[in-house]
């Protein structure tokens, strides 16, 4: 049952009034925001009274292996009750649970095959984020599961090793079914397991809710009567929340025995964006972003996740300490206003308990994984994204429509742009891209790895470099779009084929015109 009516008339009045002075980018724009910032102190985050609860570290699901080699997993999406530190228990949604889900795990090189069951009020997806894969498997807005269906997606997992996650993305309604709980994390092992022995990234922390813990990082916002409320973003980039919750736990702790910790760190929240680090500015090795391992690990004090975004890095524990992950100044690049939009807020999330004996840890390798480096000479092609309003070139997302249609095989160039003054930031489907520069500039180490998601500082030009690979269909489209969820509802989005050299696009299935 829905318990909130339906409340997009009001968001889009507000926003309707809000759009016209934000995307003129003038003194008006700093008026209307300032003015809404005043207004909005509940979006300020902030740190938990307590850090009393334990981590909650998602179940893994490994499934099991049928005869054929397919690994078989299962998810059932359905509606919960979820302690987030409010008065009494609020109503989520996730799978397998009350809120977010078990994290599923695979090697690369095996078939997979998922069964997700809806068993929610209302129809949804499941995307697999990160993931190649053919577009009919990818769990986008034209794979919808109506209420009691099941969908049973499978797909050989080629790609490197990574951490990849899972989330709804039904059209118009994946920010409200991603708020309300369902995500969770997909993590691919090298063929020989957890790292490989003797493969690359082998030497890492590996052993799950040991010394390797998944951290999702969301805001949320409550009502007096601890339900999660969704009116009046008051904002242009969508909800953001005061209340910080890890794994779903608001004021979370997580006991550690070992010495070097892998944190696996996943931006799941709606719009908010993070800069992640430790509350005594301690150093930590990233060693990982959204697709993979980096070739190195980079020293580094505090890593920027927008939504979407993952980064895994090690840190390093003293026997008996305590040390807080925190968010502090979020460095949004040059927006109107930053503080409307948290770049301010500074709250610790998580706090890392070190036991008074720990395991050992080995130095980390010196090389992690081998990237190879797409050359932008030999790119068949440059395309060109402008994000602007709710606007991609000038048009919003049709279920209906095939934006781009891209060679398989083929590799190409896109060059992205934020041309407002508020945060947008660039997801892409199927393939996993490198940044070759930002405004003519080498991008920084920790975007310099394999990419699916990347923020967009305003007024800045992103040159990625794809290459779309092995799965070729004329009539299914993948998505590229703002993972700031209000604005992928909104239309910020749109879609492409993958066709054999020679093809064109098609109609899109279930959408042909009469
Ligand atoms: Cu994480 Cu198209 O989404
Ligand atoms: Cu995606
Ligand atoms: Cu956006």
């Amino acid at each position: 049952m829905r318990t909130e009516p339906r409340r997009l008339s009001r968001r889009s009045l507000l926003r309707a009034g809000l759009a016209v002075a934000a995307l003129a980018g003038t003194a008006s724009a700093c008026d209307g925001l300032a003015r809404l910032s005043a207004r909005a102190g509940s979006t300020r985050l902030r740190s938990p009274a307590r850090f009393d609860t334990p981590l909650a570290v998602p179940p893994l699901q490994e499934g099991l292996v049928a005869a054929d080699g397919t690994r078989e997993l299962r998810l059932t999406a359905r509606a919960g009750r979820s302690d987030l530190g409010g008065p009494r228990p609020t109503a989520t949604w996730g799978y397998d649970g009350p809120q977010l889900g078990p994290t599923l795990r695979a090697r690369v090189g095996e078939q997979v095959r998922v069964t997700v069951a809806n068993e929610l009020p209302e129809t949804t997806t499941v995307h697999w984020h990160g993931m190649h894969l053919p577009a009919a498997m990818d769990g986008g807005p034209h794979q919808p599961i109506a209420p009691g269906k099941t969908w049973t997606p499978t797909w050989r997992v080629d790609q490197a090793p990574a951490t990849l996650w899972y989330h709804p993305h039904p059209h118009g309604e994946t920010e409200e079914h991603v708020y309300r709980g369902l995500a969770g994390f997909f993590l691919l092992d090298a063929p020989e397991g957890p790292d490989g022995p003797g493969g690359p990234g082998a030497g890492l922390p590996h052993r799950y809710g040991i010394d390797d813990f998944p951290v999702l990082v969301q805001d949320k916002r409550l009502d007096e009567d601890g339900q999660l409320e969704f009116d009046d973003h008051g904002n242009e980039i969508g909800l953001l929340g005061d209340r910080v919750v890890t794994n779903g736990v608001h004021g979370a702790y997580l006991d550690v025995g070992a010495e070097a910790v892998r944190l696996r760190l996943l931006n799941g929240s709606t719009a908010r964006s993070y800069r992640l680090g430790f509350g005594d500015d301690r150093a930590f090795d990233l060693v990982g972003t959204d697709g993979g391992l980096l070739e190195r690990r980079v020293r580094q004090t505090r890593v920027r996740l927008s939504p979407g975004e993952r980064a895994e890095l090690v840190v390093r524990l003293s026997p008996g300490e305590t040390v807080r992950l925190r968010s502090d100044g979020a460095e949004l690049g040059d927006v109107v206003v930053p503080e409307v939009f948290g770049a301010d807020d500074t709250a610790d999330l998580l706090e890392l308990r070190a036991a008074p004996a720990l395991t050992p840890a080995a130095p980390l390798p010196a090389t992690l994984a081998r990237i190879e480096r797409l050359d932008p000479t030999a790119a068949d092609r440059v395309r060109r994204f402008e994000l602007e309003g709710r606007e991609i070139n000038g048009r919003r997302m049709a279920m209906d429509r095939v934006d781009e249609t891209v060679t398989l095989g083929a590799t190409e160039v896109w060059e992205v742009r934020n041309r407002n003054l508020f945060p947008h930031n660039f997801h892409v489907h199927d393939v996993q891209f490198q940044v070759l520069t930002i405004d003519g500039e080498p991008p920084p180490p920790e975007l310099a790895g394999r990419k699916d998601t990347v923020y967009l500082e305003p007024r800045r030009t992103y040159r990625l470099i794809l290459r779309f690979e092995d799965h070729a269909d004329p009539r299914t489209p993948y998505m590229f779009h703002c993972h700031l969820l209000l604005h992928e509802d909104d239309g910020m989005m749109g879609q492409f084929v993958v066709v054999e050299p020679g093809d064109d696009a098609e109609p899109v299935s279930g959408h042909a015109h009469h």
